[in-house]
């Protein structure tokens, strides 16, 4: 009787607010009348959170997301998830390294602008109303930030915390940003597996900054209604992904293969990397949306060097060969997340070598050879 009343109070408060295309499903499984699947359209909501019930009494959220960056490779697997789950998504993107072939089948907002376009990014912001902000857009090369460091911070510094501002000053709920093992720099083996603890000495450009909107994230949540979820991932890997981008070893690897070319080793391939399957990710970024705010690490906690995965790749077509190249200066040695710091509630499902196998079929299926051949090989690993 009580969860009645408050049911219809609150479809009233609902009723009373202004005109949108957000949309509203309740299922309810409670003793009282039972409303099922009721979809409304045509109002805002002043919630930040659509609250339901599903018959098997577990809690879903639905909100409004903005995924900066959601025609790239990490952005177009989130938006696959957070559709997948009934939130009403906008996409804000640049296409530099995304390409509109990532985009989803589904009419949702894209707004095709650069992050530097503030004019742009608050309009849409004014437009979309986001309640969550998952931001993935960047300059995603490491190589390239250290060639053109300002380039660098005008996107993954200036453009990010002009973004924060926004997400604070038009009441976005929550902001999700897009961290990287590169924070942590050149770390002694002997420290290994990396944890929050860790201490951070980035070597790039590209970690310093994004270290800084961590920095500059965590400060404007104590003094700002803006919940915050920073997420150092690994390697991250898997269909879509451009062989060019940051971590990319997997995608040249894939390239190659399909190429009937060599997988170049740089160095002795000793070298180690967390790797971690892109849905994984995608699971991550939305969970997100709800878990416990921090900062987390968002890896596999296994170790494999180089050589190892190009010798799973072997082990997947057995036509497959090696070469070796010099070793890239600085490049890090060893690369492992402890278990510990994962997101709360989320664990990684795909091992790697069932990740390797999806990944080498989505480009045996989906790629020309050609579509990829004017990406520059940049580096291995961060
Ligand atoms: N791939 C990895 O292993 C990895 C590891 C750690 C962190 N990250 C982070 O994850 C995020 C996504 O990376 P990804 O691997 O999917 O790369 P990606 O290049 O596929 O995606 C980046 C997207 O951002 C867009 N973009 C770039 N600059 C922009 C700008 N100025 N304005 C608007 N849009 C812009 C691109 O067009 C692209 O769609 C990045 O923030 C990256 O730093 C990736």
């Amino acid at each position: 009787m009580c969860l009645t009343a408050v049911l219809t109070l609150v479809y009233i408060l609902f009723m009373r607010q202004r005109a949108s295309t957000t949309h509203l499903t309740v299922l309810c499984s409670v003793p009282t009348p039972r409303i099922d699947s009721i979809t409304v359209r045509g109002y805002r909501s002043r919630f930040h959170y659509y609250l339901c019930r599903r018959d098997s009494g577990e809690m879903e959220v639905y909100m409004r997301v903005l995924v900066t960056g959601g025609a790239g490779f990490i952005g177009s697997h989130t938006v696959e998830t957070l559709l997948s789950q009934d939130h009403e998504v906008g996409i804000l993107d640049n296409f530099s390294t995304g390409t509109p072939a990532n985009l989803p089948p589904n009419e949702i907002p894209i707004f095709a602008t650069d992050l530097r376009n503030y004019d742009s990014v608050a309009q849409a912001f004014r437009s979309f109303r986001p309640e969550a902000v998952i931001h993935l857009a960047a300059q995603v090369s490491v190589p390239e930030s250290l060639r053109n460091p300002r380039l660098d911070a005008e996107v993954n510094l200036i453009a990010a915390l002009n973004l924060i501002d926004y997400a604070v000053h038009s009441g976005v709920r929550r902001f999700i940003f897009a961290s990287s093992a590169a924070v942590f720099g050149m770390t002694d083996p002997g420290e290994l597996p990396l944890t929050l603890s860790t201490p951070t000495h980035p070597l790039s450009p590209y970690g310093r900054n994004k270290l800084l909107v961590e920095k500059f994230l965590r400060t404007e949540s104590l003094s700002s209604s803006l919940e915050s979820v920073i997420l150092r991932y690994g390697n991250v890997y898997g269909p879509r992904q451009n062989p060019a981008g940051e971590g990319g070893v997997v995608a040249k690897f894939c390239q190659a293969a399909v190429l009937g070319e060599p997988l170049l080793i740089e160095g002795n391939g000793l070298q180690t990397r967390d790797f971690i399957y892109v849905e994984d990710i995608a699971r991550a970024n939305v969970l997100s949306l709800t878990a416990a705010t921090g900062t987390y690490l968002a890896g596999s906690g296994q170790e494999h060097s180089i050589l190892q995965l190009a010798q799973l790749f072997r082990e997947l077509r057995a036509n497959i060969r090696l070469s070796h190249t010099p070793a890239r200066p600085h490049d890090i040695p060893r690369s492992l997340f402890a278990p510990d710091d994962l997101p709360v509630g989320w664990h990684p499902k795909v091992r790697l070598r069932q990740g390797l196998a999806k990944t080498l079929a989505y480009w045996e299926e989906n790629v020309q050879p050609h579509d990829y051949s004017s990406c520059q090989v940049l580096h291995v690993g961060h």
